[in-house]
């Protein structure tokens, strides 16, 4: 299991997430006190979700050297070492107006989009990311990360991708995590249609062809199915994202007692890694360590 974490500007902040029962926004020192956790419990590794200081055009705090999430992972991995960090490649916790990527004549221009996205990930590689994570699902991200990574010195530093990542509402309560809901229009233009399985199997094979080293579908529960078809098809390291909506709906269920927390969030996760993942990215990830034990 990989923890996904969102860590924010400022000193002793820990902001209970109103959408998301026991997840916060973390400052860094809280950050590393959740990832000393991870590491206690045994938890694969976390994946770090940034809250810049402030939101601009351009995205300009996603590849800033000294970003949130540069400075975040420099700690952690100072702090503590041994411990696997995922970063979250993507424009929207930065950009003003909420989307993936840069708005050219009112639109998100894919391929204006890529140079920001190989800075990211090269910034957070020079940080000491031990995986770089795309996850805008803009066409070509993964070439042009690879290239950027490459020609700099970080051609061991692998990519994981959001391959097949559909556009779907189980995002919502991340959106009040990352404070990155759309301010216009949505993500229909870069995310895929929940209807088309064909369409995720070609994404992934794209990825792969482009270099991505592992591979994800998310959501999770909702596409078992992919889960499970990406198995036969891909030798390769599979992941499934187990998202907000998935775990909000889980804790929601459980605060009015129509669910056992415990045997409900087993039984997603169970299921999940039944349908063939190799490693899930879920909010539960210390809850459900401390359960297995
Ligand atoms: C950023 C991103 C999103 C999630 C992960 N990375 C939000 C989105 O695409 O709207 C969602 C994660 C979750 O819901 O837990 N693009």
């Amino acid at each position: 299991m990989i923890l996904p974490l969102f860590v924010c500007p400022g000193e002793g902040v820990r902001r209970e997430i109103g959408s998301m029962p026991n997840q916060y926004q973390l400052s860094i020192e809280n950050f590393v006190g959740e990832c000393e956790k991870a590491r206690a419990l045994g938890v694969g590794g976390v994946l770090v979700f940034g809250l810049p200081e402030s939101k601009d055009e351009l995205a300009s705090g996603a590849y800033a050297p000294d970003g949130i999430v540069q400075r975040a992972v420099r700690a952690v991995k100072q702090e503590v070492p041994g411990l696997l960090v995922i970063t979250d490649v993507c424009n929207c916790e930065y950009t003003s107006h909420g989307h993936c990527g840069k708005i050219v004549n009112g639109d998100v221009d894919n391929d204006a989009t890529l140079e920001w996205l190989g800075e990211t990930a090269l910034s957070h590689a020079r940080a000491g990311a031990d995986v770089v994570a795309p996850s805008d699902m803009m066409d070509g991200r993964v070439g042009a990360i690879r290239r950027v990574l490459d020609s700099n010195g970080f051609s061991n530093t692998p990519i994981l991708s959001y391959a097949a990542k559909f556009a779907s509402v189980f995002y919502g309560p991340f959106r009040e995590a990352a404070e990155s809901t759309p301010q216009f229009s949505d993500r229909r233009g870069y995310q895929m249609d929940p209807a088309n399985a064909r369409e995720a199997m070609r994404e992934i094979e794209l990825d792969l062809e482009e270099g991505a080293d592992m591979i994800m579908i998310k959501p999770a529960m909702p596409y078992l199915d992919l889960i499970w078809e990406a198995r036969q098809r891909f030798d390769v390291p599979l992941s499934a994202y187990q998202v907000s909506g998935e775990y909000s709906m889980i804790e929601a269920a459980a605060r009015n007692g129509w669910l056992d927390h415990d045997r409900a969030m087993m039984e997603s996760l169970t299921s999940i890694r039944r349908a063939g993942a190799d490693f899930i990215l879920t909010y539960f990830a210390l809850t459900a360590a401390r359960v297995l034990g």
